[in-house]
């Protein structure tokens, strides 16, 4: 697997819910075109010691842990390409956090916005979450990867894992770190959510990666129309993902202020488009050991290359 001249791609999913198209137009569906680019060697990991900070669960833990597999898969991450793991298989990750933990000071992970934004909602805040930037920076500085495609949520994240290499090199005067680039696609670094915000499971305004045709009809209808232009603009900027916008000015331009006609239209876009996941996914679904086994073979590879990464630190900080 490993190819010297290829770059290295990591990146992962929190294990807290289904995924939404947000998720797969603002990050997945890049791991699948980079991947098939042929240009990296692809790490791609399920983050469910990241997800612990929400799903306290065992058994919730262990199905959304199966689904988000299923997902990558069904998408099209190919384990043949594309080692998919487990974070918690690699417990490198957890270490080399704790590592990080006596350089990074309390002050910086206060400057965090995920951790401002629980903050200002006055929440009971646990030690995971305020941490969360630094197991992340371990995530990716663990393979030494170039590039992290994510959405435009994690782009301070990946600033952070920046710093986080730089400060760990400059003070035990080593060259351990590489530093990796944020890979994320401008059109596509914030889409909209029903409700024209952000899409996110938290504000409830999401149209989910595998739903049903129901679930999606559901969804559109919900979607927030104001009455004071001719296009609605939160269906457009949601119709735009599914198809190109050549096609989609003619369509609006003949359905002018037609907002059920431009609903209709989207939902059998969102349809012909998701099917032929959902199909593969509801095949993939009937043999789960199967993807366990994808799951371990995915973990036995990133051990190999985080152990040797390992090592390199522990020699930098001296204790071995
Ligand atoms: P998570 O699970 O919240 O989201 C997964 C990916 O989806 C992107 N995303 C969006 N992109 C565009 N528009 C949206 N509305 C939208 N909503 C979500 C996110 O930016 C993300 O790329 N911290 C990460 C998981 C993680 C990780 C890592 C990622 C843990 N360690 C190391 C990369 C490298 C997260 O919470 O993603």
């Amino acid at each position: 697997m490993p190819n010297t001249s290829k770059k290295t791609l990591i990146s992962g999913v929190k294990p807290t819910g289904r995924p939404h198209i947000g998720n797969y137009f603002g990050a997945m569906k890049q791991f699948v075109d980079l991947q098939d680019s042929g240009k990296y060697d692809c790490r791609i990991f399920i983050a469910d010691y990241h997800g612990l900070n929400l799903i306290q669960d065992a058994e919730e833990m262990r199905r959304l842990t199966l689904d988000l597999a299923l997902d990558y898969i069904a998408i099209g991450l190919d384990p043949k390409k594309t080692s998919i793991f487990k974070q918690s298989d690699v417990p490198a990750h957890t270490e080399l956090c704790w590592i990080f933990d006596t350089i990074v000071t309390m002050p910086y992970l206060m400057r965090a916005h995920a951790f401002k934004d629980a903050e200002a909602k006055d929440k009971e805040i646990n030690v995971g979450t305020f941490n969360y930037p630094v197991l992340m920076a371990a995530d990716i500085l663990l393979y030494d990867a170039d590039v992290v495609p994510v959405g435009q949520d994690q782009k301070q994240h990946i600033e952070y894992a920046r710093d986080i290499a730089l400060k760990f090199d400059n003070i035990f005067r080593s060259e351990t770190f590489k530093l990796p680039t944020d890979l994320i696609m401008e059109s596509v670094a914030v889409v909209p959510g029903t409700d024209g915000r952000k899409m996110s499971k938290s504000y409830g305004n999401t149209i989910p990666l595998f739903a049903t045709r129901e679930e999606i009809t559901k969804a559109v209808m919900s979607i927030v129309t104001d009455s004071s232009g001719d296009v609605p603009v939160n269906v457009y900027n949601i119709h735009r993902l599914f198809r190109p916008e050549s096609e989609l000015r003619p369509l609006y331009e003949a359905n002018k202020g037609k907002y059920a006609n431009l609903k209709k239209a989207l939902v059998e876009d969102i349809d012909a488009f998701i099917k032929p996941m959902r199909e593969r996914r509801a095949e993939l679904a009937d043999d789960p050991k199967k993807v366990m086994r994808i799951l371990k073979k995915g973990a036995k590879a990133a051990n190999k290359a985080a152990a040797k990464k390992l090592e390199a630190v522990k020699k930098a900080i001296g204790v071995i």
